[in-house]
């Protein structure tokens, strides 16, 4: 892997639609530990209604993992947690009434002010700029998940990409967007996005064990050496 810390996985068992079940987490943590990851840090998904995770949910199901991790010698550290953030109308609602500070308050940044953040997929979300703006106005340092994969992004020359940038959003791009695994405009988008100097972080977006058998392909790859210097050279994912 071109980092050391995984910024962006979903193997905290049974809160959203990544791992399944703990020997899965487990098992996904051991591939992280052959693709040469040395720290993962969990985001499990807080859309609202679907999956409204809470820290005080993930916490001990956090602990958990962590402790049969190290019981099975997987060396990887489970460093943290944090969610992946739909920014849309109840997240506004949420900031809004107030919620925040109170003990189950769902904000919890990432090493204390970053926030992985994601649009919808079909459509953009209408407040999607209000949110970022009163987020980046509270002080947090935003992160948005797989650009590459809003498809109302592609094209109009980047203007999107841009318009964020200048508002200090920083991108994180998903690994398997240079296999394909989300379609062609989304590697097309994801490549185009390397080369532009667009992307800020990579992560493995990882939901089963699938997922790392397709890692695993794409890692051994002559796709992947193409990149693998240039992918080095952008991400930040171990300067924390
Ligand atoms: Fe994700």
């Amino acid at each position: 892997m071109p980092y050391k810390r995984e910024l962006h996985c979903h193997l905290i068992p049974g809160v959203d639609d990544g791992s399944s079940s703990l020997d899965d987490s487990l098992s996904m943590l051991r591939s992280m530990q052959t693709f040469g990851v040395e720290k993962v840090v969990f985001t499990p998904h807080h859309t609202s209604p679907r999956f409204m995770n809470t820290p005080e949910i993930i916490q001990p199901l956090f602990d958990e993992l962590k402790k049969n991790a190290s019981e099975q010698g997987i060396a990887v550290e489970c460093e943290d947690f944090s969610f992946e953030y739909r920014v849309d109308d109840s997240f506004l609602e949420m900031m809004q009434t107030g919620k925040f500070g109170d003990p189950s308050c769902v904000i919890r940044p990432l090493h204390g002010k970053y926030l992985l953040i994601e649009n919808a997929f079909s459509h953009p979300i209408p407040i999607f700029d209000k949110v970022v703006e009163r987020l980046l106005s509270d002080g947090y340092y935003l992160i948005l998940a797989h650009p590459e994969r809003y498809m109302y992004y592609a094209g109009h020359h980047g203007r999107f990409y841009h318009h964020l940038q200048e508002h200090q959003v920083e991108f994180q791009v998903n690994i398997l967007s240079f296999a394909g695994m989300y379609g062609d405009v989304a590697k097309k988008m994801a490549y185009w996005m390397l080369d532009q100097g667009y992307v800020n972080f990579l992560g493995s977006d990882m939901h089963n064990p699938r997922h790392a058998e397709l890692l695993d392909k794409f890692l051994r790859s002559k796709n992947y050496a193409a990149i693998y210097d240039q992918l080095c050279e952008c991400v930040g994912n171990d300067q924390f």
